[in-house]
């Protein structure tokens, strides 16, 4: 019996000024189907639609490696969900989104995976990917580690060294998670803080009635991360286990991993928008403040230095968001204790272009380590490159369109995200995302939406190389 033909549409991108991670030049690019068939000069090929992008930037689509869309966390549920979560991202330019799988302590890992793909499969419209988030370390979930690299191309473990009686292991459990996911070939990724000492803070600062979101930040000072950060590198040395730190926000926490480059370990770091650009000054007692109720907090103003500079030092190796959006609602759970906030940010919209307008448009790094930062390493790091986070011959046809010279200003009132605040409220940003291609498709143009729930493909990974 023969097949139906598939038709096969073709798009051409004329006159734009491409952008990759190590190279910058003009030239046309013609995608045949999914995938980019040519890069040139006057390319001529007959297309179904054709862009000029005179005047654009062209990057590859943003991947964004840690993002919460409707997880079950402190008794309710981050409020984007895979369609809205993942269609916010794609207004702000990024194609593909990494978000946790949560194991549940005394269940499988494969049961989650089950839970996830269901809220996943069916209503994402951008691509997406798991990461697995450990729980519980035990013989019956060792014996699960090799089916999820091998079969589901699930290939990083997320672990909590916080958040005791809910997601955090013991160092015991870690070693010996290391151990095996190392055998099979993934990483181990990790929420570094020390989770006994927050929890003691936390408690000395309730039975003092210091109740309002300034004490979430005093409760996890600097050496809660510092000290998890080193622990956790030291952990990952002695099984030689490649190792990720998520959301790092500090210079303590940093200069552990600096500190483990001189025995030639790699560590990669991600950081987050938002502690690049925020502060702990926002912190007060007034219930504002619960907008920058996250975990780890908002630094100081010598941590986002830091953090800049271990971008161009090449030790911060992606720049996330940890988008973890509550409704104004659901924060105030925590109106008469800080402890009760549901911890999060939402920034997965924003981060493409404050990341250009407050990195690149201030000479902070260059347009080249901008794609490296926040499309081509969080690829190459967790197994999707060169399918993605390039633009080349052969990769997917993930394509963002920038103007980097429109301002506009960031509101909740023009967001996509499902939150009815902004952290970044009246910011005045210049650079827009105007055009997303996602494997061939027109996304995002003219302000709208152009795909449906759905078409965002689950994106099997890798075996991670613990370099890059
Ligand atoms: O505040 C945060 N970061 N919420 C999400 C959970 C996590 O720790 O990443
Ligand atoms: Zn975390
Ligand atoms: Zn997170």
């Amino acid at each position: 019996m023969r097949g139906a033909r598939v038709e096969v549409m073709s798009v051409l991108i004329k006159n734009g000024r491409i952008i990759t991670a190590d190279a910058d030049y003009n030239a046309d690019i013609f995608i045949e189907g999914e995938r980019i068939h040519t890069i040139g000069k006057n390319i001529s090929h007959k297309a179904d639609t054709v862009i000029d992008a005179s005047n654009k930037l062209i990057f590859p689509g943003g991947i964004d490696p840690h993002v919460h869309l409707d997880m079950p966390f402190m008794g309710t549920f981050s409020s984007d969900n895979y369609e809205t979560g993942t269609r916010a991202a794609l207004f702000g330019g990024t194609t593909t989104v990494i978000d946790f799988i949560l194991q549940k302590q005394g269940h499988s890992l494969q049961e989650a995976l089950a839970e996830w793909s269901g809220r996943a499969s069916g209503n994402a419209i951008g691509d997406y990917s798991f990461h697995m988030a450990v729980t519980d370390f035990n013989q019956n979930t060792k014996k699960e580690i090799i089916n999820m690299v091998e079969k589901e191309g699930i290939t990083s473990f997320k672990t909590f060294m916080a958040y005791k009686g809910a997601l955090m292991i013991d160092d015991r459990q870690m070693i010996g998670l290391m151990e095996e996911v190392k055998q099979h070939g993934g990483m181990v990724t990790v929420h570094a803080t020390n989770g006994d000492m927050i929890d003691y803070l936390i408690a000395k600062h309730r039975d003092e009635r210091k109740l309002s979101p300034l004490y979430h930040y005093l409760s996890q000072p600097e050496v809660t991360e510092a000290e998890a950060s080193e622990r956790f590198v030291d952990m990952a040395n002695y099984t030689g286990c490649p190792a990720y730190i998520v959301h790092l926000t500090c210079e303590g926490a940093l200069n552990a991993v600096r500190n483990a480059t001189k025995r030639n370990q790699n560590v990669f770091v991600e950081t987050c928008i938002q502690y690049l650009l925020l502060d702990a000054s926002l912190y007060e007692h007034n219930f504002d403040s619960a907008k920058w109720v996250m975990s780890p907090p908002l630094r100081q103003k010598k941590d986002q230095e830091t953090l800049w500079a271990g971008i161009n030092q090449g030790i911060v190796n992606i720049v996330a968001t940890d988008h973890c959006p509550f409704m104004w609602e659901q924060k105030k759970m925590g109106k008469k204790d800080f402890s009760k906030i549901p911890n999060g940010h939402p920034a997965i919209e924003n981060r493409m272009e404050l990341l250009y307008s407050e990195g690149v448009n201030t000479g902070r790094i260059s347009v080249n380590k901008y794609v490296e930062v926040s499309c081509t390493n969080p690829a190459k790091i967790f197994g999707m490159f060169p399918r993605k986070g390039t633009i080349a011959i052969g990769s997917d046809a993930d394509i963002v369109i920038f103007d980097p010279t429109e301002k506009h200003e960031l509101s909740a009132t023009t967001h996509h995200m499902n939150v009815d605040y902004s952290g970044y409220e009246g910011w005045e940003v210049t650079g827009k995302v105007k055009t997303v291609l996602l494997r061939g498709q027109l996304a995002i143009d003219r302000n709208e939406c152009l795909i449906n729930k759905g078409y965002g493909q689950f994106i099997k990974r890798k075996k991670v190389l613990g370099r890059i």
